[in-house]
């Protein structure tokens, strides 16, 4: 049976992140990178949905490219995404993690913030590249640090992503070796912005 569709996908701008600058550690060249690299994944992310309007909209969704196209959605649209919530979490000179909503909840949760920085820290060393989130579970109002190969694999369904720290090596190999990770993670978290954070608690 054919089904007739007319399907307009979203159009998607980057954001501007130009205010980043002057990070702990983390050098401006580097972000420019990252935030180019950022500015590919929204190109394709929109080309890709573009093709797969166009193949759907002409009865295609049974054909193989079509379905292929699908595959590599999860991957482009979570590359473009997963890079907003790392930006919006950076910020020059952060903001105060002490007596935040989002001190409060990790304590409760971990026993204490160092517990929490721990936990975040030991999961971002894991090898390999992907992405570590602290993930709030509405339903159970748990929180916890959740690892993400690549950008699309392990994501916990339903749950919210309140940190989102990068851990693929684009991420700081324009100022560190690859075998500085641990060095990345520290300048990491010395810009992060806890009010956004906390923010996304709500
Ligand atoms: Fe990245």
């Amino acid at each position: 049976m054919s089904v007739s569709q007319s399907y307009t996908p979203t159009v998607y701008a980057a954001k501007d992140y130009s205010h980043i600058k002057g990070l702990v550690g983390i050098t401006d060249e580097q972000i420019a990178v990252h935030l180019k690299l950022y500015q590919g994944y929204v190109n394709r992310t929109n080309a890709l949905l573009a093709k797969l309007a166009g193949l759907a909209n002409s009865g295609q969704h049974a054909d193989s490219s079509y379905q292929e196209l699908k595959r590599r959605a999860g991957w482009e649209w979570n590359g473009m995404r997963l890079h907003e919530y790392y930006f919006d979490n950076l910020a020059p000179g952060g903001g105060a993690l002490e007596g935040s909503r989002f001190a409060e909840r990790v304590a409760a949760q971990f026993g204490s913030v160092d517990a929490w920085k721990a936990d975040l820290l030991g999961t971002a060393k894991a090898p390999g590249v992907g992405w570590v989130i602290t993930y709030l579970d509405a339903h159970s109002g748990q929180i916890w640090n959740h690892w993400v190969t690549e950008h699309e694999i392990g994501h916990p369904a339903g749950a919210t992503p309140i940190l989102v720290l990068d851990v693929w090596e684009h991420a700081f190999t324009v100022y560190l070796k690859p075998t500085d990770r641990p060095k990345y993670l520290d300048d990491f978290c010395a810009n992060i912005n806890w009010d956004v954070v906390s923010q996304r608690l709500a």
